[in-house]
């Protein structure tokens, strides 16, 4: 089944259960929110899930694009991308989180066909820290169901409340969730989600029934919501019965045209198609390079592609990609850009870079910059010479 298929299936089968489709998927959140990019389908509908009455009703179903910088290093591994796309649906109020996983469970057995043997479900066993109890309902449907379920406190609590370094996770609408999970193993399954890494998360169920607040603490909110997500490439890789995201449908064409272009070994194909198509998707939303916030995302997107094609070869050059390639990327996000300015742009940021490069290694090989760097150092040679500590470290290493 291919991704468009999959898509219209998806929003088809929650039509039929009456949800709305909302139209218009953008990265940029909307004025006032703190993030840089839309990371989650749920992200544009804040206000909605905190009580405001959303005009298309109580049951919505979207297809979001997202943007997560947090997964960059895990990117050609075989489930993250840089930009992805989330299927995803909502309850404001309407009906509760077992209902959600009824439905979902139908969609993934009936609609697509996915042998049930082959799932796996978690929820949520409540934390006594925090006063939230378990997820009994949820526990009770999947035994209703007889899926397998896996009981978690962190893993199951959407976002998280500690972020991946540390710190508070964000303020906003919270709760418990259940996760589904695909066996992408070729034997029979085995073991449980947090067990074994070949068990694939698809389908997050967040029933969002706190306000987290900036000093931690979790407020009941006025009204349950349900909120949905599902990875599309990652579901479509599955059905298609493929080991990764790089090897679904979507990246059939950069997959075809990448190679006689630049020969690369899988890490890096994986890795310069995935921040390319990034990158032509971000310049699609109207960001433009720039040495903060989203901009600075988009360039160090194609700073990482150019490092990678450069350390082979310093002749390649982003300004040979086939405008193909750029327009399908363009056309499957629906977005209007002519590919001949997103590729003059990626031409214009890569020549910066290159004069960027040349400055850093005439001024790295002064006597003064031998020995191991200080702190004033790199100070210096970011504020004198606009060169950042990364690109600083990376030269060094040459
Ligand atoms: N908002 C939930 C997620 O991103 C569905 O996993």
């Amino acid at each position: 089944m291919r991704t468009d298929h999959l898509i219209r299936t998806f929003v088809e089968y929650y039509e039929e259960r009456g949800h709305r489709r909302i139209t218009g998927s953008t990265l940029l959140p909307p004025p006032g929110d703190p993030v840089l990019f839309t990371t989650s389908g749920m992200h544009p509908l804040t206000p909605y899930l905190e009580g405001q009455p959303h005009p298309l009703g109580k049951r919505l179903v979207n297809v979001q694009r997202c943007l997560r910088t947090t997964d960059l290093d895990e990117v050609g591994d075989a489930t993250h991308l840089t930009v992805f796309e989330m299927l995803g649906t909502w309850s404001l109020g309407d009906y509760g989180g077992p209902r959600s996983l009824d439905w979902g469970y139908g969609l993934l057995t009936e609609g697509l066909g996915i042998a049930p043997g082959l799932l796996h479900a978690t929820v949520y066993a409540g934390d006594d820290r925090t006063g939230t109890g378990p997820d009994t309902d949820s526990l009770e449907l999947w035994q209703g169901l007889g899926v397998p379920v896996e009981r978690t406190v962190e893993d199951n609590w959407w976002p998280k409340s500690v972020d991946d370094d540390g710190g508070d996770g964000p303020v906003g609408p919270c709760g418990p969730d259940s996760e589904i999970f695909f066996w992408s193993g070729d034997g029979p399954p085995q073991s449980t989600p947090t067990g074994d890494d070949r068990w694939v998360e698809v389908w997050n169920h967040v029933t969002m029934t706190h306000r987290r607040h900036g000093d931690g603490s979790l407020v009941p909110l006025p009204q349950r919501n349900v909120d949905t997500g599902l990875g599309l490439e990652r579901l479509a890789a599955l059905l298609q019965g493929k080991q990764s995201v790089f090897a679904c449908d979507v990246f059939d064409p950069w997959r075809r045209l990448v190679p006689p272009l630049w020969p690369l070994e899988e890490p890096e194909l994986r890795l310069v198609s995935d921040h390319l198509r990034s990158a032509v998707v971000v310049l699609g939303d109207g960001v433009r390079p720039s040495n903060t916030g989203r901009g600075y995302v988009l360039r160090r997107l194609v700073r990482r592609v150019l490092t990678v094609l450069w350390r082979q070869d310093a002749s390649r050059s982003l300004g040979d990609l086939p405008e193909d390639l750029v327009r399908h990327t363009l056309d499957h996000f629906h977005q209007d850009a002519r590919p001949a300015d997103v590729l003059r742009t990626l031409l214009d940021e890569e020549q910066r870079f290159a004069r960027l490069l040349e400055r850093g290694r005439r001024v790295l090989a002064r006597p003064g910059f031998q020995g191991p760097l200080s702190e004033e150092d790199f100070h210096y040679l970011h504020d004198t010479h606009g060169l950042p500590r990364d690109l600083v470290t990376s030269l060094r290493e040459e």
